[in-house]
């Protein structure tokens, strides 16, 4: 089934996935049967989210992520750009799958691998680019290949003030010029 709006083609959504309100999905994503996004979440362009998914609410799912069957995602979970999510840990084991648990408050980094049979706790933050191959402590914030704890999330959240004060007055237009 191919899903339009009046841009184009936005989309490949099975039938027997349940798309809650409000949520968008940008073009060229795929998201297979049974699985579930729930209210106010955001997937973006060229994201594969296979069959069997939960995904709850208020979730950004960047572009071109990868989401295997049987993952399950919390509330309020950020996924960077190109992150691949995995749930075979010897393949191909013919249908021995672990995918990982991303819980509440999380925050992925563009272009990491989170590795089979993974919890990641509620609120950690996992650097960009990581490669995450054990549980993440809630709260923690993780980076590295293998990602190893670097912060906590009470530091990290004060790095992000001072991010956000330093840099409140530039326009996004600047990057362009
Ligand atoms: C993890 C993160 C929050 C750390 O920020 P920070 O604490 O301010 O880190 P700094 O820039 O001060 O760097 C400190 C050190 O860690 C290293 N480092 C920072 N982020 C790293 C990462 N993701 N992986 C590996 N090393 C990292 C730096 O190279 C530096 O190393 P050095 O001490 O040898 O010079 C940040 O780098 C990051 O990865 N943010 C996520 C960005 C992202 O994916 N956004 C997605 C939406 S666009």
């Amino acid at each position: 089934m191919e899903s339009v709006n009046n841009e184009g083609i936005v989309a490949f959504i099975h039938p027997e996935a349940k798309i809650s309100k409000n949520v968008t999905v940008w073009h060229f994503t795929y998201i297979g049967r049974g699985t579930k996004i729930g209210a106010n979440s955001m997937i973006g362009s060229l994201a594969h989210i296979d069959h069997d998914v939960v995904i709850g609410k208020n979730c950004r799912i960047q572009g071109n992520v990868y989401i295997p069957p049987g993952t399950v995602i919390g509330n309020n979970v950020f996924l960077g750009p190109a992150c691949v999510l995995l749930n075979d840990k010897y393949p191909p084991s013919g249908g021995v799958l672990r995918a990982p648990i991303i819980e509440d408050d999380v925050t992925i980094g563009g272009n990491s691998t989170i590795c089979p049979d993974v919890k990641i706790g509620r609120g950690a933050v996992v650097g960009a680019g990581s490669l995450v191959t054990k549980d993440v402590p809630a709260l923690s914030v993780v980076y590295g290949s293998p990602a190893r704890t670097v912060m906590t999330k009470k530091e990290y959240v004060l790095k992000q003030k001072t991010w956000k004060k330093k840099n409140s007055c530039r326009k996004m237009k600047e990057n362009f010029n």
